[in-house]
């Protein structure tokens, strides 16, 4: 019995194995398929996961771009606006600088000396018409500051006599009469004369004018004749 029952027994499993065993692969690949299913799901779940976090991802990019974009358009409108800003700066820099230049070269037929410019007249004029034409040209009859300037004029009037800025209008009381000083066009007193002649210090008739010679001497002489004449600026 006991061999029968262990007979049995090792009988029975086989036998019992065998409807176990077609029983078991059932069971094993229902759990396979579970599983699989179990599987695919997480996979679904993981790639849906991963199909939304990447769109949120790409949509945030897309709006970072979307900002970046718009920063680097405002950026470039900037930029524009101020090459152009630059470029009218530039262009009125220029014509300062131009202006700058032409403002320290001498006009056309004027002879530059120091910073001044000079022109001797073709025509002859009374000495206030000759300081009128000066005026109009944004200059007035020559002031001779130093024996340089004595020197350069008198080159200049190598061709004859000419008016200058000196005029005979300040008046001063002496006992002997009422008698006029000299007195440039600027306003300022005769301090030197720059010149060989004798030239008088005071004169007794008001107005009375200067000319300067091919010689470069200064001599006075009535305002009403009519003379060349020498414009400084
Ligand atoms: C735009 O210009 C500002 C300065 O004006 C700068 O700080 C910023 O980085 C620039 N943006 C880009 C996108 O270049
Ligand atoms: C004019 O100048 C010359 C040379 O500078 C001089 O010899 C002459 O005496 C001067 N004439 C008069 C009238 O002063
Ligand atoms: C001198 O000139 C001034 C103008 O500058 C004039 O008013 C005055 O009458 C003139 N004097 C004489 C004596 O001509």
């Amino acid at each position: 019995m006991p061999d029968a029952a262990g007979d049995d027994h090792t009988d029975n499993r086989p036998q019992e194995g065998g409807p176990r065993s077609e029983k078991q692969p059932a069971d094993a690949q229902r759990r396979i398929y579970r599983a699989a299913a179990f599987c695919l799901g997480v996979l679904c779940i993981l790639m849906m996961v991963g199909i939304i976090a990447s769109s949120i991802h790409f949509t945030s990019e897309k709006g970072e771009l979307k900002i970046r974009y718009d920063h680097l358009n405002n950026n470039y409108s900037q930029l524009l606006e101020q090459v152009l800003v630059s470029n009218s700066q530039l262009q009125e820099e220029v014509k300062r600088l131009k202006g700058n230049i032409e403002g320290k070269l001498c006009p056309r037929g004027w002879k530059k000396f120091g910073c001044s410019c000079y022109i001797r007249s073709d025509k002859k004029k009374i000495w206030s018409d000759s300081r009128a034409d000066c005026q109009q040209r944004g200059a007035d009859l020559v002031v001779i500051n130093n024996k340089e300037e004595q020197k350069f004029v008198t080159e200049l009037n190598s061709h004859g006599e000419a008016w200058i800025g000196l005029q005979a209008k300040k008046e001063q009381y002496t006992p002997t009469g009422m008698t006029y000083e000299w007195e440039w066009v600027d306003g300022s007193p005769l301090t030197e004369i720059f010149s060989e002649s004798g030239m008088p210090r005071h004169v007794s008739i008001q107005n009375t004018s200067a000319y300067c010679n091919q010689h470069g001497n200064w001599t006075k002489n009535q305002p009403n004749v009519i003379k060349n004449w020498i414009c400084e600026k």
